[in-house]
């Protein structure tokens, strides 16, 4: 392997001159951004620079994702518009990664009707780049790989990180839970956790580079350790995780309620680390589409997870991810998934119209009701949910909020920070407090956005 990125590196000097710059572009969730820095950290060991211009580089990367068909059209949309470029520039390699590929359709269509894509490659094969950017280098033809899922790029690979602040850890990575409607099983194979020791290592290297916040990664955190020797779970990790000194914040996504333990949220009462808060999505509000979704868990079951949390942990918030409009989803069935919503009140929603996916079990579903009435029952959740952002928002003007400071506003100026809670606070300070935690005073609730005042010298 390391022969291979060596050569690798020669080649592109040859190719591209002393200084090759490549524009990598991720789609998707955060899981593809953690592949992506890894994709860029073994890219910056071969020589090359970054830029955010596809026009201006030699090598062009599109890291994609296939959870809904939104996101492919604009892949083949931005793939497509990139032959132009390489009449021009010949000497450009494109190269189309990620959970797209791993569709055997989509990999045919890339094959066929993309000739100028010189690389395709799949989910597992990332640690391979190097050697697939060497053979077209070499031997003048087009790399394709796909259906790789061996364990040689869960350690060891060289990681360029996007921020300074805030870092994303892969604590597992595939899922076995076939959710009716879901791609993600079969572009990411199956469950494979981490050695503890491996994320350990990781979380404390982080910590004393000075990253203040980490989120442990996995389609399905709560079902880490399945398959490692020695009964270690998620909780039992976050218990370890938590006991590393120092001022920071350790977050994870995304657990799954069905997988979600008491155990679990005992450790995040008694850690000093993890944040109140958890993203637990439910998908739906009625049984009979939980189980039309393979979701393994009830309506009731899920109300009672939020009550044991809320129990532990008065100040916990939540937020959620839910499908609208699935096969079959009655308009009275889709009621149970509002008022599931304005029970639990959550702070913030993603919410998804649903999507055929090839391959699933809901594609072949019937499929009544038409796109434009879902797009109706799509409206009227987010206006309830509109609702109870501001209202949660509302309640705290006039708190105090600790707040990990991410960016600075490029329009107004204004500092942004996040919450505990993950919330958006807006607030005028000084920008060198980027990537330090600070004090704020919230003084106004504009919609489901915070403003607030630096309180200096806060504790
Ligand atoms: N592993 C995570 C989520 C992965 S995908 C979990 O189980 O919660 C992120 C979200 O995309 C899902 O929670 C779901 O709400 C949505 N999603 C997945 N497949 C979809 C589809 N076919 N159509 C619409 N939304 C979908
Ligand atoms: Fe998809 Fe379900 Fe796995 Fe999440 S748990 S990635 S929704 S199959
Ligand atoms: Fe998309 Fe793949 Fe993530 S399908 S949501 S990038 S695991």
């Amino acid at each position: 392997m390391e022969q291979e990125r060596t050569a690798a590196a020669i080649a592109a000097r040859e190719r591209w001159g002393e200084n090759p710059r490549a524009f990598v572009r991720t789609y998707g969730c955060q899981q593809n951004v953690a592949d992506g820095e890894k994709i860029k950290g073994l890219l910056m060991e071969m020589g090359f620079g970054f830029t955010e211009s596809a026009e201006e580089a030699d090598f062009i990367l599109f890291n994609t994702c296939a959870v809904r068909e939104h996101a492919e059209d604009r892949v083949f949309g931005n793939v497509g518009a990139l032959k132009n470029q390489k009449r021009r520039r010949p000497e450009v390699m494109i190269a189309v990664c990620g959970c797209m590929t791993e569709q055997s359709h989509v990999a045919d269509r890339l094959k066929q009707s993309f000739p100028f894509v010189d690389i395709v490659f799949g989910t597992g094969a990332i640690h391979r780049l190097p050697g697939l950017m060497l053979e077209v280098l070499t031997q003048s033809k087009r790399a394709f790989l796909r259906g790789c899922q061996d364990e040689a790029q869960l350690e060891g690979l060289p990681i360029r990180r996007d921020g300074t602040s805030r870092a994303w850890v892969t604590a597992m990575v595939g899922c076995d839970n076939f959710c009716s409607y879901c791609i993600v099983p079969y572009v990411r194979g199956r469950e494979r956790s981490r050695e503890p020791g491996a994320i350990l290592d990781e979380c404390r290297g982080l910590i004393e580079a000075g990253y203040k916040e980490i989120t442990l990664l996995g389609q399905n955190v709560n079902s880490y350790g399945k398959g490692l020797a020695g009964g270690v779970d998620f909780a039992g990790l976050l218990r370890e995780l938590d006991k590393i000194p120092g001022d920071y914040r350790i977050r994870f996504m995304t657990s799954h309620p069905k997988d979600a333990s008491e155990e679990l949220f005992q450790v995040m009462a008694e850690s000093e680390h993890i944040p109140h808060h958890i993203h637990l999505p439910f998908q739906s509000g009625n049984d009979r589409v939980l189980t039309e979704m393979n979701r393994r868990y009830t309506r009731e079951k899920y109300l009672s997870l939020i009550k044991t949390a809320r129990r532990l942990m008065p100040d916990i918030t939540f937020t959620s991810d839910v499908i609208v409009g699935f096969p079959g989803e009655t308009y009275e069935e889709f009621q149970d998934t509002l008022s599931l919503v304005r029970e639990v009140e959550f702070s913030n929603l993603f919410t998804f119209i649903y999507s055929p996916r090839v391959g699933t079990k809901a594609a072949s579903m019937p499929d009544p009701v038409s796109h434009e009435e879902k797009t109706k029952w799509f409206a009227e959740l987010l206006r309830v949910q509109e609702e109870i952002a501001a209202k949660n928002c509302r309640a705290l003007v006039g708190t105090k909020q600790r707040v990990l400071v991410e960016s600075v506003n490029e329009k107004n100026g204004l500092l942004q920070g996040r919450t505990l809670g993950s919330l958006v606070v807006d607030f005028s300070g000084s920008p060198e407090l980027v990537g330090e935690f600070a004090w704020v005073e919230v003084t106004e609730a504009k919609g489901w956005t915070l403003k607030g005042t630096e309180i200096k010298g806060g504790t």
